[in-house]
């Protein structure tokens, strides 16, 4: 890739909606286009030997589509460079290899994404990177973890799957420099309409783009948006040599997602709070976990560094692993299913089925835990099915 070919995102000032709808990308110069066309094309006619237009001679390396939504990553994380990968865990492994080496040391949450504790145990151990588990929410144990010259990375979700704790991004952030490390936020669960942890101290965030950033349940994607210009050159390198890269349609229908990210965030939201009322007070209900309760012990740190407290609700059972394991299956408006952060909502039992990889761990989850992706349908429909699936 040339250094001719650039992310284009001069909406630096602008809120977050207009970014959301213009960053990356200038109706085209021939047609007036005014969204990115779909470049199915995996190579480019040279103007003479290493004569690019803009940049672009194979896909793996660059492709017009892709460029479009990268920018847009890029101004909606308010980063130095934005980079689309074909899933969240594509972006993760490459990542690792950009910043990490056998030898190395990483601490992650001990309560993550099951594929991505599976990734760090099954994949990264075996080529040489080292991991512990440190609660997120607690920036003392973050501390004691890191161990000085060896530990690269501090690794962590805030919100984090499925437990919904709160890591302190700022105060980690200071931790994790003052041990010699980077801080990589995965932020998948807030998105960027209502997080940007880069704007507080972090090096990188991740996102699996198959949630809230696509956010219509039609596409897998991933994506990291870096801080400076060091770790840019280094994830460009390992994008273009690992080559997990999206195709133009993947990538077209990310960015169309990303247009109403604001709007359709603000739903979930509102929607996610009135689920989180209604658990509260149901006797069949012993515990629920929602970033925007009061009773959360993270609720301050949320409300500092949160526009609001996000779609997903977890909660706990009064009758244990049976009663929640009946919920799932009752529910209708709730479609039980894996993912989350799309428009429709979602039910699952993260014990059996997307935590169903670190049973047995530190990073165990409750066997009476339910995860919710509220979606944006009417608020009364997703309280009126949740009412007749606990009863
Ligand atoms: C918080 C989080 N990070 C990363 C991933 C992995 O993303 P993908 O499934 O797009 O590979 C997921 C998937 O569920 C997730 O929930």
């Amino acid at each position: 890739m040339s250094q001719e070919h650039r992310q284009e995102h001069p909406l630096k000032g602008v809120g977050f909606e207009t970014r959301a709808i213009h960053a990356g990308y200038e109706p085209d110069p021939t047609t007036g286009a005014v969204i990115p066309p779909i470049y199915a094309t995996s190579t480019y006619k040279q103007d003479g030997v290493g004569g690019l237009r803009g940049g672009y001679e194979y896909s793996r390396s660059a492709n017009p589509t892709r460029t479009a939504l990268e920018g847009a990553l890029a101004a909606l994380e308010e980063g130095e460079r934005g980079f689309a990968f074909s899933s969240g865990l594509a972006a993760e492994d490459t990542l690792l290899r950009a910043l990490c080496r056998p030898g190395d040391h990483a601490v992650i949450p001990d309560d993550a994404y099951g594929g991505t504790f599976r990734l760090f145990d099954k994949v990264a151990v075996p080529w040489g990177l080292k991991h512990s588990p440190a609660a997120v929410d607690d920036v003392d144990a973050v501390r004691a973890s890191i161990r000085p010259g060896e530990t690269k990375l501090v690794w962590i979700e805030t919100p984090t799957n499925p437990m919904l704790s709160i890591g302190d991004i700022e105060a980690l952030a200071a931790v994790a420099h003052e041990g010699g490390a980077l801080l990589v936020v995965d932020n998948t669960f807030a998105s960027p309409y209502l997080q940007q942890p880069l704007t507080l101290g972090a090096d990188v965030v991740v996102h699996s783009t198959t949630k809230y950033v696509g956010g219509h349940s039609d596409v897998v994607g991933g994506a990291l948006v870096v801080r400076d210009q060091e770790i840019a050159e280094k994830v460009t390198f390992h994008q273009n040599a690992m080559g997990a890269v999206p195709g133009p349609f993947d990538a077209f229908l990310t960015h169309r997602g990303i247009k109403t990210l604001a709007v359709r965030m603000d739903r979930h939201c509102d929607n996610a709070e009135r689920v989180a009322d209604f658990l509260t007070s149901h006797p069949k209900v012993d515990t629920v976990i929602y970033p925007g309760l009061e009773t959360h012990p993270g609720h301050e740190v949320a409300q500092r560094q949160m526009r609001r407290f996000g779609g997903m609700v977890s909660f706990r059972c009064t009758d244990g692993e049976a009663a929640a394991l009946r919920v799932c299956e009752r529910a209708e408006v709730f479609t039980l299913g894996e993912s989350l952060g799309g428009v429709e909502s979602l039910i699952e039992h993260p014990g059996r089925m997307t935590h169903a990889s670190v049973a047995g761990t530190d990073l165990e989850v409750p066997a009476d835990l339910v995860r919710l992706s509220v979606g944006i349908e009417n608020a009364d429909d997703l309280i009126a099915d949740l009412e007749q699936a606990l009863d």
